[in-house]
């Protein structure tokens, strides 16, 4: 389904190959000029089509613009040596892209649909998949809810599109600390934090800008009921690594399965590693940061691949410092991953496509 491209025009064909990688790269930036777009309307998903890049016209009554019926996925496109483009595992983020759509009741999307107008965009744009180290074709496959009028009420008709960008890393470079978020919570319990929907993103703003004054790249969010146990950073999961053991959080209704995070545990269980998801009370992770059990902590996610986390800081400045600086293991992992990514290594796990 990935090689069954949509059709395009000889003028969209050219603005494709007419568009050249920006400089610097950034990350999600420069969005390529194409994207595709998919509408259901009376009950049915209608034709596929690659469009140029340009405004959506819909009404300001438009549901998604009130009540935030909105779905997306990050994906993204590498480039092998031998110059064919490679998604990393699309069908997870098919499946999770649907699940998404069940928990904010709109319609599933067909895989036909899905996989088309990936295998296209991605084809239509392989000239412009950066080939840096942690360099990608960043894909954003978003579903939104048009139907006009103020009732809370479910919508009939929906849009489908997915736009790329050619994108670098996505933290600027240094040390990455992360705010312990002790007042905001970022979901609760049989809410909607295990999906991927724009609220839950929109949410972490707040917090921030505020991490973001006081020198801090990222929030670390605690669970809503007990604020004891760590759920994720913004938009990527964590994990620590305390006396060599990898730990993150067990999933629940409160946490992203992220695919990164689930790539990291298979990977890192297949070169030896012991690996557990179970909760983790953020004041033991503290007190293990202080003591050096903890050596540890990273950010794993399709934009953030696997990023140390230097330190841990709360409200009043204090910072816990991780000893470690090196972090090997989260660097061993994240080469290993991009390896994998871009061919450069075995994909036992069959995980490019
Ligand atoms: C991703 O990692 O693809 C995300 O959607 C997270 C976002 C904050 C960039």
């Amino acid at each position: 389904m990935l090689n069954d491209f949509l059709p395009i025009s000889p003028a969209l064909r050219q603005v494709a190959s007419d568009f050249t990688l920006p400089e610097p790269l950034g990350f999600g930036t420069h969005v390529a000029p194409i994207m595709v777009t998919c509408d259901f309307t009376s009950g049915a998903w209608q034709e596929a089509r690659i469009a140029p890049f340009q405004a959506f016209s819909i009404l300001p009554s438009a549901k998604i613009l009130h009540y935030g019926q909105q779905i997306f996925e990050g994906m993204k496109a590498y480039r092998y040596e031998n110059g064919h483009p490679r998604l990393f595992r699309p069908l997870d983020n098919l499946g999770r892209f649907n699940a998404s759509a069940r928990r904010m009741a709109m319609p599933e999307i067909p895989s036909q649909i899905f996989m088309s107008a990936l295998g296209s965009m991605v084809h239509y744009l392989r000239g412009v998949i950066p080939q840096g180290v942690g360099e990608s074709l960043y894909i954003r496959p978003v579903m939104m809810a048009l139907d006009s009028g103020l009732s809370l009420a479910p919508s009939q008709d929906y849009r489908f599109y997915l736009i790329a960008s050619p994108s670098g890393s996505y933290f600027a470079g240094g040390d990455v600390h992360a705010l312990i978020e002790r007042s905001d919570c970022r979901a609760a319990p049989g809410g909607t934090g295990s999906v991927k929907t724009a609220g839950n993103y929109g949410g972490s703003i707040k917090s921030a800008i505020h991490a973001r004054s006081m020198g801090y790249q990222q929030t670390l969010w605690l669970d809503a009921r007990h604020q004891k146990f760590v759920e994720e950073f913004s938009g990527m999961n964590m994990f620590a690594v305390r006396d060599g053991i990898l730990y993150t959080p067990e999933l629940n209704s409160t946490i992203l399965p992220g695919i990164t995070r689930d790539s990291v545990i298979k990977l890192a269980r297949s070169l030896g590693y012991d690996v557990r998801e179970e909760a983790i009370d953020i004041d033991e992770l503290v007190s293990d940061i202080k003591s050096g059990i903890c050596s540890e902590l990273f950010a794993c996610g399709t934009a953030a691949i696997i990023t140390p986390v230097a330190a841990l800081g709360e409200y009043d400045g204090t910072l816990y410092t991780l000893q470690n600086t090196a972090s090997p293991v989260a660097m061993t992992l994240r080469t290993r991953l991009l390896e994998i990514q871009i061919g450069l290594a075995d994909d036992p796990f069959h995980w490019s496509q």
